[in-house]
């Protein structure tokens, strides 16, 4: 009953078969490989587009950090939730990479930013002051950090508003799989089409040992150069990068991916449905992915703690519990009967 994390999870077995068949012989280092020339016909096929330039890198906060700092000079800033992963979880990773940029924080319910709040801050905006940090990034997470989605027509609303200021747009997509894989949408419908110019798009949560691929789109293509450059300067160009490359090949081959995303969110669901019907619990934020976030009984949280199942507190209040691919029927099965003893 292990909940804590979809990166507690281990590695997908086709990740590793696909790293034995890589290992046959030698190949061009720094991404000149074959690996990674089929990783990019692979992604140009999924996302429907030749605009399309990738590096893959070993974390998200790599990812999101690179990603934004070839957009984002140091004296500008970077529009994001106040809940993003980029602004709680990654040590000033983006300030560090950026040389300075600044994050400017917007609040809105279940981990979205709605487009009233990016419109007002928009407004409010002005360049021409010296003393003001402008934006020259909005930053969106899909999945949020609430466990929600941002539909394709929500983003594109989004990136509208921010492509109109003269703001590109960056998707924090560690658990892009589980939005996908909920939505029912298209990987293009979900970033270039709805405007987004880079992409973290996170595999690791999905199945991957570590790895994560930095998409650029459109006209962002034309910043590759730079990003390979910053990805060597920070030590995120490592000479054998086929074996990160083959990763993310073995989890897009046969939309294995999408499927195993779809797993974990039914686990979520059958969690959630769960946990949702006990006296004295109550969801934190709708379920639309592989995460639920709830507010339990203190005796029940021990309960289950005490049984053995793994989750965490979590900073707002309540309990996170993460499914992920290899989350089996057994492991929420036994949870529930936990929760209902009554059941078992
Ligand atoms: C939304 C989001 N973005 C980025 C990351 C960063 O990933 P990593 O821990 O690999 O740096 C995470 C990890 O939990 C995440 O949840």
């Amino acid at each position: 009953m292990d909940f804590s994390s979809d990166t507690s999870a281990p590695a997908h077995p086709k990740v590793l078969e696909a790293l034995a068949r890589a290992n046959a012989g030698n190949a061009p280092s720094y991404g000149a490989d074959p690996e990674t020339a089929a990783l990019e016909a692979r992604l140009k096929t999924l996302f429907e587009t030749e605009a399309l330039s990738v590096w893959p890198v070993a974390s998200g906060t790599a990812a999101n950090a690179l990603a934004l700092a070839c957009f984002c000079p140091p004296t500008s800033a970077v529009l994001c939730h106040r809940e993003a992963h980029i602004e709680r979880d990654e040590r000033g990773a983006p300030e560090f990479f950026t040389g300075g940029g600044k994050l400017r924080l917007l609040d809105g319910p279940d981990g979205r930013i709605p487009a009233e709040t990016l419109a007002a801050e928009l407004a409010g905006m002005d360049p021409s002051f010296v003393h003001e940090t402008p934006p020259a990034l909005l930053s969106l997470t899909n999945l949020t950090e609430c466990g929600t989605v941002y539909s394709a027509s929500e983003i594109s609303a989004l990136s509208r508003l921010a492509h109109a200021s003269g703001l590109s747009v960056h998707l924090d997509g560690a658990r892009f799989g589980n939005a996908l894989a909920r939505l029912g949408a298209s990987p293009a419908e979900l970033s270039w089409k709805a405007g987004v110019d880079v992409l973290s798009f996170g595999l690791t949560k999905t199945g991957a040992i570590g790895c994560e691929l930095i998409i650029l789109f459109g006209e962002a293509t034309a910043r590759f150069a730079e990003l390979q450059a910053r990805a060597k300067r920070a030590g995120h160009m490592p000479a054998k990068l086929r074996y990160l490359s083959a990763q993310a090949n073995a989890l897009l081959e046969g939309g294995l991916w999408l499927e195993l995303a779809g797993h974990a969110n039914a686990q979520a669901t059958r969690l959630a449905a769960g946990l949702a019907g006990l006296p004295g619990a109550q969801l934190r934020h709708p379920v639309e992915g592989n995460e639920v976030f709830v507010t339990l009984p203190d005796s029940m949280a021990r309960t289950l703690s005490d049984a053995g199942a793994k989750f965490y507190p979590w900073p707002e209040g309540g309990y996170r519990f993460v499914c992920s691919w290899a989350t089996p029927d057994a492991a929420v099965e036994q949870f529930l009967s936990i929760v209902y003893p009554a059941s078992r």
